[in-house]
């Protein structure tokens, strides 16, 4: 394998088109466009009806890798609250992406913007500085974010001193109780504590759940709803 800190002519020019659409989603950061066409849940029109200056982006990232995940069920209904707020709301779901581990070059430290790898990270991190808002959903294992959600966090490192002045949000679920959720939660802040401007906003939560399927009807749902409603 070549050594991929040295870029080629072919990977400088997919550098510098990405580092054009990166400059375009920091300028442009409420430009629903930059969305279209993704693979991901995408704002019903009904709830795409605007503009207000008060309409923001939402962009929530989530790691389970199972269906019925509960920390994306907080987050879906966050996402119902944002949207009748009228906000742009998507979900990125980790699981069918593909994102590759970070290799370690620290060519994106030199150069900032730039990764040495191409795979839909690209686009993700074009949405995260799009975004105004942030949630980042994941289930707790051994007490911190998963893997999914972790592979995802170090490769935003090409982006970490470009992303400014956003609100996050956390979804998480797990088994035990409230010490699972603060430690996981905290793993997570160790990243977004790590951009300029960034305020944590809320905490959606649900404890004592191994199985999926259990945010439906309960007061962590409701709580979730009006965190989106206010968001
Ligand atoms: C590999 C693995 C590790 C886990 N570790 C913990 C843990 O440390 N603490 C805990 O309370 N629950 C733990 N759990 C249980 C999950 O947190 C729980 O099933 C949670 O509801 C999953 O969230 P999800 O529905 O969003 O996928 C673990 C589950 C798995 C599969």
């Amino acid at each position: 394998m070549p050594d991929e800190s040295r870029k080629t002519g072919k990977d400088r020019a997919a550098f510098l088109g990405e580092r054009r659409n990166l400059l375009k989603a920091g300028v442009a950061m409420a430009v629903a466009p930059v969305f279209a066409g993704m693979s991901v849940v995408s704002a019903p029109a009904e709830a795409q009806a605007g503009p207000s200056k008060d309409r923001k982006n939402v962009l929530i990232i989530s790691s389970s890798p199972r269906m019925n995940s509960n920390s994306e069920a907080l987050s879906d209904e966050f996402m119902r609250g944002a949207r009748e707020a009228g906000h742009q709301v998507e979900k990125i779901r980790l699981a069918e992406k593909a994102i590759n581990y970070c290799t370690g070059c620290l060519a994106c430290i030199s150069d900032p913007g730039f990764c040495s790898q191409q795979d839909d990270m690209a686009e993700i991190r074009e949405k995260m500085l799009a975004a105004e808002v942030l949630v980042l959903a994941s289930p707790v294992y051994f007490h911190a974010m998963n893997g999914q959600m972790k592979v995802f966090v170090d490769r935003v490192c090409p982006i970490y001193t470009m992303l400014r002045d956003k609100d996050f949000y956390y979804s998480v679920s797990c088994a035990g109780g409230d010490s699972q959720v603060e430690s996981s939660v905290n793993s997570l802040k160790v990243f977004t504590g790590s951009f300029s401007g960034c305020r944590d906003k809320g905490v959606m939560s649900i404890t004592g759940s191994w199985d999926g399927g259990n945010v439906k009807g309960t007061r962590a749902g409701e709580k979730a709803y009006e965190m989106g409603l206010n968001a």
